[in-house]
């Protein structure tokens, strides 16, 4: 276990009302001697399985029970312009841990309740969130408790599955809550992640171009956007100062993350010329007309006799980036429909050398769940020396984290 990533860190840990609740003292003590510090805090339902004052003795901080506590006016707090807890717990945490997690509180996660202070301050929280399930099997295998868990995963959230074994209730099966070696690994590689981008500056463009035929009719493609917003998304959660360019029609990003938009091809390669000197890392997933047209008509067009548009081919952006900054490292996308593997390794590669770019993610648009407007990708990362790494398919956010890590690698 490396003390360097543990130390100086702020883990806030939620403890739910799971009969495992008091395995966390221990854990807090093992994270404290990594050099951690932790802040806990504890639903109502948890106090009934542990002191408080016993996860202040283990913490060597207050533990927080209670979203409004009786001794504050509130109407003070607001006047006075005060830190308020719910979002400075949210705000201090490197990683929020969620240990153990009830069946209850997945749900409620899942469905974007905050009715209490530890479910409040996941809402408000950017820091990566690690649940570590610990329940009856029957919960457990309860098919809603599954798809709360399913669709947090897909938003990112990160888990460590609970272990089959004998549980306090009596039965066999999954349930337990995972060991802490289990455990204290994903948090050392959740902070190793936490803000490894801090000081990188990225440039990451999404969505579709619009080239108008007339005030209301345009040319667009298919891109809805997902992927490029996703990368923008993960790169501002591990600390990236990062600028999203996105189609005017696309996915909007969550979180506070700086953005443009842009409409044409050519209002596009404005906003990257005039934000690109000042990047390190571009992602360009923008799916960029190929075609403007030749002449668009300022009034509409009647549309009772057969029309003739004439197209010309449009800037190739992509190849024109590194011109424009010799010392970014530059991603790009190559997007194809029902081609072989190799087919598809072969033109991303070929795009990645008209580019003189640093890395090309590929995938077949042809194959259900991946490429446009699903939640869902599998690409196909190629470098410079023709290396593939492949990542299966899974959310975009989930791939827009790895496709990170990969950049990460090559430019450390
Ligand atoms: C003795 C006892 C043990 C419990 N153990 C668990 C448990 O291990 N996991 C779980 O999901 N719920 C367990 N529950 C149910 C939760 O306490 C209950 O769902 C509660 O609403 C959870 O509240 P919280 O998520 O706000 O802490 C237990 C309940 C009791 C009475």
């Amino acid at each position: 276990m490396n003390n360097k990533v543990f130390g100086n860190k702020t883990i806030v840990i939620g403890v739910t009302g799971g009969i495992a609740c008091y395995k966390v003292l221990d854990l807090i003590n093992e994270l404290k001697k990594l050099g951690s510090s932790i802040h806990v805090i504890m639903t109502e339902n948890a106090t009934h399985f542990v002191d408080i004052t016993d996860f202040e003795a283990a913490s060597g901080n207050e533990v927080h029970t209670n979203l409004f506590h009786p001794k504050v006016n509130y109407k003070d707090y607001i006047k006075k312009n005060k830190p308020i807890k719910h979002i400075s717990l949210a705000d201090i945490a490197d990683l929020f841990l969620i240990c153990p997690a009830t069946a209850n509180v997945i749900g409620k996660i899942a469905n974007g309740i905050a009715d209490d202070l530890l479910t409040t301050s996941v809402i408000a929280t950017i820091a990566p969130v690690l649940i570590c399930p610990a329940m009856n099997v029957k919960m457990w295998k309860n098919p809603i408790v599954q798809e709360n868990v399913k669709k947090l995963r897909k938003l990112n959230f990160h888990f460590v599955e609970p272990e089959y074994g004998e549980l306090a209730c009596g039965y066999k099966g999954v349930g337990r809550l995972a060991n802490f070696k289990k455990i204290t690994d994903r948090i050392e590689l959740l902070l190793k992640q936490r803000n490894d981008l801090k000081n990188k500056r990225i440039l990451v463009t999404a969505g579709a171009t619009f080239e108008e035929i007339d005030p209301v009719r345009v040319i667009t493609n298919k891109s809805s956007g997902k992927m490029g917003t996703s990368i923008a998304e993960q790169a501002f959660l591990r600390g990236a100062d990062t600028l999203l360019l996105r189609g005017s029609n696309s996915t909007e990003p969550h979180y506070n993350i700086k953005e443009e938009k842009f409409t044409t091809v050519s209002d596009l390669y404005n906003k990257i010329k005039k934000n690109i000197k000042n990047v390190d890392i571009a992602v360009h997933a923008a799916a960029v007309s190929d075609f403007t047209i030749n002449s668009k008509k300022n009034t509409k067009i009647k549309s009772k006799r057969k029309l003739h548009l004439e197209l010309t081919p449009a800037t190739k952006i992509f190849e024109k980036l590194k011109k424009n900054n010799k010392n970014i490292f530059l991603v790009g996308f190559k997007a194809e429909h029902n081609v072989s593997e190799n087919g598809l390794i072969k033109r991303a590669y070929g795009l990645l050398k008209s580019a003189n770019a640093d890395l090309v993610v590929a995938n077949d648009v042809g194959k259900m769940g991946r490429g446009f407007d699903f939640d869902t990708n599998e690409v196909f990362i190629i470098d410079k020396k023709r290396n593939m790494e492949h990542i299966g398919l899974a959310s975009k956010s989930v791939v827009a984290d790895k496709i990170l890590d990969v950049i990460l690698k090559k430019i450390k």
